[in-house]
């Protein structure tokens, strides 16, 4: 028979189980069952903190290394945190919004011979009327300054719920109050401090438990780790200038942080380009080596934490857009703007000048009778003293005068020829 077919699996595993309950009857027979921890019992030590305390079995042999082993579960779903100890009492977190149930157990360690005592459980119920817990609790803890958490109130709470947000963390003394309220859209909004001195690198766990002095309203308990809540300052861009053919930049960088422990994400795009480039800076401040001159560059930079310091993901908001240089576009539609009506206006004048001269030119104005006479006789009255009535005598005169230059000529021309033909 082949021992690795089906018949073969079956075979073996028949014989693994009977082995199990030799070995388990064996242990029966011989195993003593230990007594159980009594008076199991819980108290509140902090607002969402519960020490779970227990009495000691009784008649334990001083052979026995006694531990206790505990465990808890929720809302019936074991939560796999078992832990042993020798000490009679264990500290865990609560949410109270949920059924939580705590069980104990006594074991002799390196024995054999005796049993795990059965379990020994207690629980403890949730408060109020299901749904009317606060819900989708969020928080950002800002610039290592101020904590913001935000809720929504439970589908079953009434809309006029007070919940009332307290927290405390390994440090204070008694639970604090926050008080910083707002609400907006049906959105609970709390504002507190939280500054711890600045070259701390282990921040305690922040438990927040929200709650109304209603009975009905169900309280529920959150633990945040501040670490992964870090949302740094937003950065402001203060300086942006040409330097050595490239763009220097600075900006603002947040002093609640210890050095080199945050990084900047410099977005910056060119032109109308739309892409934009981004890249990553360890300190405040960059250069932006060879740049087109000729185009304007727009910037924006956000803070993030570094993984070394927070392991918080959470960046800043991005600062305010910060540009320099001119698009090349745009520096043209300026100029033609301003040109064109300048160029237009300036070429109607000239042509309105110009035109008017070629209107003399192309119409001259129509000749006045009288002005020609005026003209032809004003010209021989030099003497503004001469009068109308010599005027006639005068034009007598010209023409007379005329005819007699024009025989003049006559007589020239044909004394001239005939010595022309006497010469020849
Ligand atoms: C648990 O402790 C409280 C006081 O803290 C006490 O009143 C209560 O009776 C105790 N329960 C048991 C079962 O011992
Ligand atoms: C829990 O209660 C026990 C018994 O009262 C006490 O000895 C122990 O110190 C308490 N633990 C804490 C962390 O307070
Ligand atoms: C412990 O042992 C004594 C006698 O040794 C006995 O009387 C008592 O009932 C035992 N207690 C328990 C809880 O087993
Ligand atoms: C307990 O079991 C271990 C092996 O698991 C064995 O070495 C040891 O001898 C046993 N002790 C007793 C008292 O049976
Ligand atoms: C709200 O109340 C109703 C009726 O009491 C219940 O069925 C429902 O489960 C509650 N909602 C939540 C979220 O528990
Ligand atoms: C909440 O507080 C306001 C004003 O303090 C009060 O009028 C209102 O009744 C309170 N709501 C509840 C459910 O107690
Ligand atoms: C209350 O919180 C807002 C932000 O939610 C903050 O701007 C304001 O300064 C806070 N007021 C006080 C007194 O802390
Ligand atoms: C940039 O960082 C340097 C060194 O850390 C610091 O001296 C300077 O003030 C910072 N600049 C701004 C604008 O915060």
């Amino acid at each position: 028979m082949d021992p690795s077919g089906p018949f073969g699996a079956a075979l073996r595993g028949w014989l693994l189980l009977a082995v199990c309950w030799a070995v388990a009857a064996v242990a029966a027979a011989g195993a003593k069952v230990l007594p159980p921890p009594s008076n199991l019992n819980y108290s509140f030590i902090q607002i969402c903190t519960l020490n779970w305390t227990w009495n000691p079995p009784e008649n334990i042999s001083s052979s026995c290394d006694l531990e206790y082993s505990s465990d808890i579960v929720i809302d019936e779903v074991p939560q796999n945190q078992r832990q042993w100890s020798k000490s009679l009492f264990r500290v865990t977190d609560t949410f109270l919004n949920e059924e939580m149930r705590f069980k104990v157990r006594s074991e002799c360690k390196h024995d054999n011979a005796s049993e795990p005592s059965r379990w020994v459980e207690t629980s403890v119920l949730p408060k109020g009327i299901p749904g009317t817990a606060a819900v989708g609790l969020n928080c950002v803890w800002h610039n290592l300054e101020y904590m913001v958490c935000k809720w929504h109130p439970g589908e079953n709470a009434s809309s006029d719920t007070n919940y009332t947000l307290f927290y405390w963390f390994d440090g204070l003394k008694n639970p604090k109050k926050c008080k910083n309220y707002s609400i907006s859209q049906g959105s609970f909004e709390c504002t507190f401090s939280l500054t711890f001195p600045r070259f701390t690198n282990t921040y305690p766990v922040i438990s927040i438990l929200i709650r109304d002095d209603s009975e009905e309203i169900r309280p529920v308990c959150a633990s945040k780790n501040p670490t992964t809540l870090v949302q740094p300052a937003t950065p402001k861009i203060v300086e942006l200038s040409y330097v050595n053919g490239g763009i220097y930049l600075q900006w603002s960088e947040s002093d609640a942080f210890p050095a080199n422990c945050l990084y900047y994400e410099l977005r910056y795009h060119n032109g109308d380009l739309t892409v934009a480039q981004t890249i990553r800076v360890t300190s405040n401040r960059t250069s932006i080596p060879s740049v087109d001159f000729n185009s304007k560059y727009t910037f924006q930079v956000r803070a993030q934490p570094k993984p070394e310091c927070y392991s918080s993901k959470l960046c800043s908001e991005w600062s305010e857009e910060k540009s320099i240089g001119e698009n090349p576009d745009s520096t043209f539609y300026f100029v033609l703007i301003v040109t064109i009506p300048l160029v237009v206006a300036v070429s109607t004048i000239v042509l309105l000048v110009y035109l008017k001269r070629l209107k003399i030119l192309i119409l001259p104005p129509i000749p006045d009778p009288r002005e020609i006479l005026k003209r032809m006789f004003g010209e021989q009255n030099e003497n503004p003293q001469s009068c109308a009535k010599d005027d006639s005598m005068n034009a007598y005169d010209k023409l007379i005068k005329e005819e007699e230059i024009h025989s003049l000529i006559l007589t020239e021309t044909t004394e001239s020829s005939n010595s022309e033909k006497e010469n020849r």
